[in-house]
Formats: structure tokens, sequence, C-alpha cells
């Protein structure tokens, strides 16, 4: 078995604690052991990225499939001290974000083609949620392909949604006009270290054939807590005081309060029609 073909097996093993078989001969192992290896980093050396990189990986990101070729994505390299200082204002609860090299604010753009049917005369009849979705996937799909290049050449990054917590804000800093809103920062930078690889839920409760089937959701969820303890005890031995909460125990808290309830009024004030 060649090294690329066994560092894939075991990235996939840890993060779904089961095994996957992996052709020897499979093209394209490099790029698949990038992908199973992903960790979201948030600290970075203090490297700059030579500006033609980031546009490089910007061109790539936005090669990204586009739904009914709308090309509904668009990318706000926050470049000037002053306003990536405003943008950082508005995220106390993560400073660390300052020290990232690159910040860039991925968004969806529901107002080029708005413009394109004024510029004809013609009445726009898609005044509706899907017209607010499509850019948003969009968007992501773009988000995920900057994500994807940046690893290739051995930057990494933090998405960065809590930045929509000022969601107002970051659209006055950012100057941007009625159907253009945010979807994610993304902090970039070179990693200052090594990132363990965090489980994700088995494949038995995230991939269905044929039909959606959650009947087994309560134990695969248990699973998951306990690979998610113990992957935490392997890691973060040294921080342990006592055993850490599990995954649901964690995300059950987290989501306790409500969080961005005012989301929906920033996106009709941006004057989408969410109906
Ligand atoms: C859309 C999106 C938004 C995110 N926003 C934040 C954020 O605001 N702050 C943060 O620290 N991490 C953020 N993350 C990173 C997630 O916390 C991270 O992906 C998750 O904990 C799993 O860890 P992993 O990516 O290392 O596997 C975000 C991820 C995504 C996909």
């Amino acid at each position: 078995m060649s090294p690329t073909t066994a560092a894939l097996r075991a990235a996939l093993a840890e993060r779904f604690g089961d095994t996957f078989a992996v052709p020897d001969d499979l093209p394209g192992q490099e790029e698949l052991l990038r992908i199973a290896t992903h960790a979201t980093h948030r600290a970075w050396t203090d490297q700059p990225i030579a500006p033609e990189v980031l546009t490089l990986l910007g061109a790539c990101a936005l090669s990204a499939p586009s739904k009914s070729y709308l090309l509904q994505a668009d990318i706000v390299h926050v470049r000037d001290p002053a306003r990536r200082q405003a943008v950082q204002a508005l995220v106390p609860s993560m400073p660390w974000m300052a020290s990232a090299p690159a910040l860039l604010v991925f968004c969806g753009n529901g107002r080029r083609f708005r413009q394109i049917f004024a510029r004809r005369g013609q009445p726009f009849v898609n005044e509706h949620l899907d017209g607010f979705f499509n850019p948003t996937v969009d968007a992501s799909l773009v988000m995920m392909n900057f994500i994807r290049a940046a690893a290739a050449t051995g930057l990494v990054c933090c998405p960065i949604s809590v930045l929509r917590d000022q969601a107002q804000r970051l659209a006055e800093i950012l100057e941007m006009p009625d159907h253009v809103f945010p979807v994610s920062g993304l902090c970039v930078g070179y990693p200052a270290q090594v990132r363990a690889i965090n489980p994700r839920l088995s494949l038995a409760a995230t991939w269905h054939t044929d039909r959606f089937d959650d009947a087994g959701s309560d134990a695969l969820i248990d699973e998951f807590d306990r690979r998610f303890v113990t992957n935490k005890e392997k890691y973060a031995p040294a921080q342990a005081t006592g055993r850490p909460a599990s995954w649901s125990d964690e995300k059950a808290r987290q989501y306790a309060t409500p969080q961005r309830a005012d989301w929906g009024r920033f996106v009709r004030a941006r004057k989408f029609d969410l109906s």
C-alpha cells in the first residue's frame, strides 16, 4: 500500500471511526488526502500571502459551478487596514481573526441579475425565497472551492459566520448595496500549528441509499458522542478536567439561546422577498 493510500485510510478511520476501502491505483489520492485531513485553523504564522497567489485562489474559487449559470457569488478582500479593523471590531469574541494575513467575505449577489433585467426594461419575476437561496448556495460553493484551492498551496482557513451577527454594520463597512449579502467571512493564512482531525457522524447516519432513513439516529448520535469524547481526550488531555462534554451536550448548550434571530429582518431590508 502506498504511503498516500495508507494516510488516506487512516485519516478517514479517524474521522468516521470506520474503515474505507481505497484502491491502491485510484488516481487523485493526494487531493483526497487533503480533503480527508481538512481542519479549520484559527492561528497563522505572520508569513504574508503573495497578492498574486490570493488572486489566483480567488479565480480558482470562482470557477465553482453556479446555479443556472447565474454567477451570483462575489468575494470582498478586506485589505484596507481601517476597514479591516472596523470589521474586526464587530467580533470582539474572536480576537485571533486580527492576526490572519487575509480576510475575505463571501457574498451572495442577487443584484447583478436584477440590473440586467432593469437595463432591458424587463420585469424581474423571480422575487421569492429561491432568489435568495440560489446566491447563498453559489457563495457557499465558491467559499468551499477557495478553502480547497488554498489547502493545495499549503494555506489554511477559518470560515467566520459570526460576522453575520453584525450583518448590517458589515454591509455598511463593505458598502454592500441592496440584494448583496454576506454569507461568511474567511480568514486565510499559513498554519501556525498542526490541527487534529475533528470527527464526523458516521456514514450510517449521513449517507442514505435510495431513501432518507434516520430510524437509527439516536444510537448513531450516541456512537458519535462517544468517539467525539475519546477524540477530545486524545488530543487535549492536558486541558482535561473530568470528562469532556459530548458533541450533543456541547451543541445543545450552544444552541440553547436564540442566535442571529434578526437575520431574516436583515435579508428583507436588503430588499429580498422571502415569501
Ligand atoms: C459556514 C461556516 C461558518 C463558520 N463560522 C465560524 C466562526 O464564526 N468562527 C469559528 O471559529 N469557526 C467557524 N466555522 C468553523 C467551524 O466551527 C468548524 O468547521 C467546525 O468546528 C468543525 O471543525 P473542522 O472544520 O476543523 O472539522 C465555520 C464553519 C462554516 C462551514
